[in-house]
């Protein structure tokens, strides 16, 4: 078998691997798990939060949380009148492993959206420095119609998440602010990249639509990119966090980001096909845009087309299968399995992390726009 095929028997593999949802209660245990690859809740040092000094910035930030304020996309997160039709008839259109990947998709969707709007209300509320109280509430007002509009979909299936038991029984990891910062920027930015770019092919290839809430995701990837805007004017009002050994924890937080995105992704290979997209040609895109993106205020990005970070990656991802598969087998065999394939990949990220990276200086323009 030639290593292109194997792999693909992997993914399908892996793809077996997932977790099928069939009840409400599936689709709930789905989303309160918490492990390397899922998405996780936060919480983090809120009398920090509350020093944070963005008067540097002051008329940058000013005219931001007056975008916020002008709440461009209020009327945006409700259906039309096809939206109902077209789910239905959509969702009877896929076989039943493409449901799943579609299923899978959205709770993960919904659990990081939910994810940011706990972090961001539970900030709000614990701080009185009026910038980041009310950038935060802002912030959480947009994640909760984001997370409200994801359920709705899962809720036609009968899949509807009790967001409420979510946040009671979910595991919280600590993370000190400049973690959450780096992390969220990030994950915003990679959200506004992944929306936009399936929403770019679906608008060029409308018969692979096979649901109405890719409609959304244009306006929706806006919201997403104004936060991303929103951690960046705090990261560059924050000088320190953008230099020294802190540059090695951006390096950290971007491999990490991308490593998960691309292991992940790659659990979905039928989603993706069905749009007409290649999981890893989207994948390299979304970090490209990223990449380009975070300029504003990273200054070092990843080299992402060099064959050793290139190959790094499948790597991460063969581990992580082989780490799935050890970990079903179970007994003593499969928990020797499990250790072994996580510290090879514990190696193939440090290899990652140690590659050279490109310098570039920081711009005085912090603000982009979202222009792809
Ligand atoms: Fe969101
Ligand atoms: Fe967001």
């Amino acid at each position: 078998m030639s290593a292109q095929a194997s792999l693909h028997t992997e993914h399908d593999m892996l793809t077996a691997l997932i977790d099928s949802v069939e009840s409400a209660d599936d689709a709930m245990a789905k989303a309160t798990r918490s492990t390397v690859l899922t998405p996780r809740f936060y919480t983090t040092d809120y009398d920090a939060m509350d020093r944070l000094d963005v008067s540097s910035l002051r008329s940058e930030w000013d005219a931001m949380i007056a975008e916020y304020e002008g709440d461009n996309n209020h009327d945006h997160f409700q259906r039309d009148a096809t939206f109902e039709q077209e789910a239905r008839e959509g969702m009877a259109s896929l076989s039943p492993e493409l449901r799943q990947e579609f299923l899978d998709f959205l709770i993960s969707s919904c659990t990081s959206e939910f994810s940011g709007c706990i972090l961001y209300n539970e900030i709000q509320k614990r701080v009185t420095n009026p910038d980041i109280k009310a950038l935060m509430r802002y912030m959480a007002r947009d994640e909760s119609r984001h997370a409200g509009f994801i359920n709705s979909a899962l809720r036609d299936f009968g899949l509807g998440i009790d967001l409420g038991g979510l946040k009671r029984n979910k595991s919280y990891t600590f993370f000190k602010p400049k973690y959450i910062f780096y992390a969220t920027y990030l994950s915003e930015k990679i959200g506004y990249a992944r929306y936009i770019t399936i929403f770019r092919q679906l608008q060029k290839n409308p018969d692979k639509r096979f649901h109405p809430i890719f409609r959304w995701f244009e306006r929706w990837c806006n919201d997403e990119f104004r936060h991303g805007e929103s951690f960046a004017l705090i990261m560059r009002a924050q000088p320190h966090l953008l230099r020294g050994l802190n540059v090695w924890w951006i390096r950290f937080f971007t491999l990490a980001v991308y490593a998960t995105m691309f292991v992940r992704d790659h659990t979905r290979p039928l989603m993706h096909e069905a749009m007409g997209l290649d999981s890893t040609e989207y994948d390299y895109e979304v970090f490209r845009l990223t990449s380009e993106i975070s300029a504003q205020v990273f200054p070092v990005e990843l080299d992402i087309d060099h064959p050793v970070f290139r190959a790094g990656m499948e790597r991460l991802l063969a581990r992580s299968i082989a780490h799935a598969n050890a970990k079903q087998r179970g007994g003593l065999g499969g928990l020797i399995g499990q250790a072994w394939h996580a510290a090879a990949a514990g190696l193939t990220y440090v290899r990652l992390l140690l590659l050279p990276v490109r310098r570039r200086p920081l711009p005085a323009q912090i603000r982009v726009q979202p222009v792809w």
